[in-house]
């Protein structure tokens, strides 16, 4: 494939641009960094000229596809009306009505910009909630990059026991006072999670629902609704960080695909569609420490009009199709068989884990990873050369063996993916 262009970009962008990237984990997508000009439908199309058919949607958000007219509608409408108003408007009404209405055990809502903002204001709710300090979270889990929760992210392993893992700062620059009330626990090990609980002084459990940053690892059986009626029975906040399964998993998200209701729910990426909007749900009675003023959220650009308008019409696009999930977790369903077809037929080993429209692909093993130190011992190696393939052949794949389904991806797009596969896979030989 050619990348000149974008070669000469990257190296123009890294005079003036710190890294000639805009987010730390973009750097290492591919090689040179692809510049793109526009997006259509599942397509990206670069400045070299190439139309990649994408399975990584902008790492997740683009659940309607690009260019959407809807969203164009919308946010046209909307940004004739003001940029943002700083102030009420019937859109934070009719937003947060829709989520209302969609989310099962959801009463209400705040509205901020980022997954990470929410992730912090949950944490604050929760403290203010019930006086106490310590959090737990779990092994792999992404939660945004904030000092007190970019811990254990990808952990040093041979640290402490696989038990009782120590906290471990993600990054340079982070103060370990930051996260001296973060635990950390393996995940799926209600058993290690209700000992933790039992000390009595856990202000919140926080975790994805299914893994997606470390393997798209799903809960196992009973995990998810035994670590909320845990956190209840000892007087702990459970939040569910569906930053990812948000509107994805299910319209409800993951209290509606695995039926399971925590207290607090945070939403980004899918929720508007590739605007910047992020969102957390819960029962009314979480949010009485704002109601009371013994806690504060603030955000210059929390309920912008046009972040909001995105976000009405992203879940009016996926509310008023009745099959779209239908469709999206049975193209993802699809791609899925192919991959276990085709090794099979080839004596490749893998295995692929995740639900509906956001799975992983694990290369030689047969064994599904069920929780983080499984994923990482998967070797990746074979699947960076797949990838570069399947990426020559003009499908736009992100390195960690994740895929992302959207609503654009229709029957063409699955048999362009499928050949993709079937001519690439034999990278995954070990
Ligand atoms: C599960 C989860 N939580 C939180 C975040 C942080 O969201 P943001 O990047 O919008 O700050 C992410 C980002 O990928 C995420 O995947």
């Amino acid at each position: 494939m050619n990348t000149e262009r974008s070669a000469e970009l990257y190296a123009r962008s890294s005079e003036s641009l710190a890294c000639g990237v805009s987010s730390g984990f973009r750097a290492k997508v591919s090689d040179p960094p692809l510049f793109f000009e526009r997006a259509e439908g599942p397509y990206f199309f670069d400045v070299d000229g190439n139309k990649l058919l994408d399975y990584t949607l902008a790492w997740g958000p683009l659940i309607v596809g690009s260019n959407h007219p809807h969203l164009n509608e919308a946010v046209s409408v909307a940004v004739r009306k003001s940029y943002t108003l700083g102030a009420q408007h019937e859109g934070e009404i009719a937003l947060a009505e829709k989520i209302v209405s969609l989310v099962p055990g959801v009463d209400q809502v705040i509205f901020s910009s980022t997954g990470s903002e929410v992730v912090q204001t949950s944490i604050r709710l929760a403290r203010a909630k019930t006086g106490r300090q310590a959090v737990i979270k779990f092994e792999g889990h992404y939660h945004g990059w904030m000092n007190n929760i970019l811990v254990n992210y990808r952990p040093d392993l041979d640290a402490g026991s696989p038990e009782a893992p120590p906290t471990m700062g993600g990054t340079g620059g982070q103060p370990e006072e930051e996260y001296t009330h973060t635990r950390v626990l393996p995940w799926n090990r209600l058993d290690l999670l209700e000992a933790e609980l039992a000390k009595g002084d856990v202000a919140a459990v926080i975790m994805e629902p299914l893994n997606a940053n470390s393997g798209s690892v799903e809960p196992a059986d009973g995990f998810l609704k035994g670590a909320v009626d845990a956190c209840q029975e000892h007087g702990t906040i459970s939040i569910f960080d569906e930053v990812i399964t948000g509107f994805r998993l299910a319209l409800g998200g993951a209290r509606e695909y695995f039926d399971v209701i925590p207290d607090l729910s945070l939403y980004a990426k899918a929720v508007a569609g590739g605007f910047s909007l992020a969102v957390i749900g819960g029962k009314r009675e979480m949010f009485d420490p704002l109601r009371e003023g013994t806690t504060m959220h603030g955000g210059t650009y929390n309920g912008s009009t046009i972040n909001l308008a995105a976000g009405l019409a992203t879940l009016e696009v996926l509310s008023e199709s009745p099959d779209v999930y239908d469709r999206m977790n049975g193209h993802g369903q699809a791609i899925r068989e192919t991959f276990e077809q085709e090794a099979a037929d080839r004596g490749i080993t893998l295995c692929t884990t995740g639900a509906g429209t956001v799975f992983n692909v694990h290369p030689g093993t047969a064994e599904k990873p069920t929780d983080y130190r499984g994923y990482a011992a998967v070797d990746l190696g074979s699947y960076s050369a797949f990838r570069q393939a399947v990426l020559d052949a003009g499908v736009q794949l992100l390195p960690d063996g994740r895929w992302y389904i959207g609503a654009t991806h229709g029957d063409v797009e699955l048999g362009i993916a499928q050949e993709g596969i079937r001519n690439a896979i034999d990278h995954l030989k070990a």
